[in-house]
């Protein structure tokens, strides 16, 4: 185990390949405490080592698409989404559910599966930060 000048694990999951903190341990990582340094293909493809084994085999595909990675262009639009959403939907709230990591998230399941993010809806935050409104102002002036 090696410790990496208290990065914590939330930022590790966002700003790093796969990294390897050890669960409710300020700054210790296994090692090696990066399997990736940099974002890579896992982050958005989901573990590739069937994909890997399968094509290596020149096993064919199973059916029309390949099942044994992730592409996301093969996701709904919200499953998709969501892949993007685990790093960039920062919220106002972001809570794990219990027993979750950061790291636990894979590509191709719901996000929330792992994670909560809360923000007020979208008039309720214009009001507060830019205008002297209320939301119930605005509500008020909906035709
Ligand atoms: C939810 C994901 C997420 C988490 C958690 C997160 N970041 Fe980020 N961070 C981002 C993204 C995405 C950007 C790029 C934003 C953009 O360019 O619009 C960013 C940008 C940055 C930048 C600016 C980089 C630049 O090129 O200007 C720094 C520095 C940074 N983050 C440090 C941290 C640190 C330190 C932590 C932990 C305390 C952290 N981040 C946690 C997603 C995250
Ligand atoms: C930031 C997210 C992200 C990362 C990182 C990423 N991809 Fe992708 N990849 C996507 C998305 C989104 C699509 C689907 C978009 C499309 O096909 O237009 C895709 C599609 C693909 C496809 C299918 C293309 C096709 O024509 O069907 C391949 C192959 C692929 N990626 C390989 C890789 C490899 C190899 C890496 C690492 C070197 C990588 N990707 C890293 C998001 C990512
Ligand atoms: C593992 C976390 C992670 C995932 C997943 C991810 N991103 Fe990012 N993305 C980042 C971080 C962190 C940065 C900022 C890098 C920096 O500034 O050095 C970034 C940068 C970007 C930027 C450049 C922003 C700028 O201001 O220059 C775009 C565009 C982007 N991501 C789009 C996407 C899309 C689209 C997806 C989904 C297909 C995706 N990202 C998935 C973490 C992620």
């Amino acid at each position: 185990m090696v410790l990496v000048a208290q990065l914590p694990a939330v930022c590790a999951a966002c700003h790093s390949g796969r990294p390897q903190p050890v669960p409710d341990r300020k700054g210790l990582y296994r090692q090696p405490p990066f399997r990736e340094l940099g974002i890579g293909c896992e982050n958005c493809h989901a573990p590739g080592q069937l994909h890997v084994q399968a094509r290596l085999k020149g096993k064919p595909l199973r059916g029309k698409i390949d099942n044994t990675i992730v592409n996301p262009d093969d996701l709904s639009p919200w499953l998709a989404d969501n892949i993007c959403m685990s790093c960039h939907e920062e919220g106002d709230a972001r809570v794990l559910r219990s027993g979750k990591r950061y790291t636990d998230f894979r590509p191709g399941t719901p996000l929330s599966n792992t994670l909560l993010v809360f923000s007020p809806p979208r008039e309720s935050r214009f009001c507060r930060r830019r205008l002297p409104w209320t939301p119930t102002t605005l509500l008020a002036m909906k035709p």
